[in-house]
């Protein structure tokens, strides 16, 4: 289960829309063993396949508290077919973006459709830290990030921070 490396802002991969999974073969179990592992070694509580260069629905997540057991969860083609009215601010942060953190409001309440590493479909309903992880996932799927939320001003003032960084670290190269 190699860790892979995280495409970090602002690649335009990130902008990427993902394709639909036609079915679960090796190589996207694969992705998904890797895709823990990257998400483990971060850490992260959640990770879309985009992040790691590869532009299919796919998503792992992990919201279990630390020092708990874990909770690893496969999502595949995860589709929000619901969301409550009601919102809910929480703080976010991506792999794609580390060491960012800004508030987003998001609704409160999903029900989600996906199919699970055997490709089983489930809906399920999710609230708290679960929805807002979700959320912020199958955005990435869409090419959505979750700065796309914030102001302008501060999504620029973000943009020019992480080009600042590639540049830097493309230069030490
Ligand atoms: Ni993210």
């Amino acid at each position: 289960m190699p860790v892979k490396p995280l495409v970090l802002l602002p690649d335009s991969q990130l902008r990427l829309l993902s394709k639909p999974v036609e079915g679960v073969d090796k190589a996207v179990r694969k992705l998904v063993d890797d895709m823990f592992a990257t998400m483990y070694a971060a850490p992260g509580i959640g990770l879309a396949a985009i992040q790691v260069g590869t532009p299919l629905r796919v998503v792992t997540m992990d919201v279990s508290k630390r020092d708990d057991t874990q909770e690893p969860m496969a999502l595949i083609n995860p589709e929000i077919v619901w969301s409550s009215e009601e919102m809910r601010v929480m703080e976010e942060g991506c792999l794609s973006i580390p060491e960012y953190y800004e508030s987003v409001e998001r609704p409160d309440k999903i029900r989600l459709r996906y199919r699970d590493i055997d490709f089983k479909e489930h809906e399920i309903e999710a609230d708290g830290v679960l929805a807002t992880c979700v959320q912020h996932e199958v955005d990435h799927l869409n090419g959505i990030l979750f700065i796309d939320y914030l102001s302008k001003l501060k999504r620029d003032r973000v943009i020019k921070k992480y080009t600042k960084l590639a540049k830097m670290k493309d230069e030490e190269a």
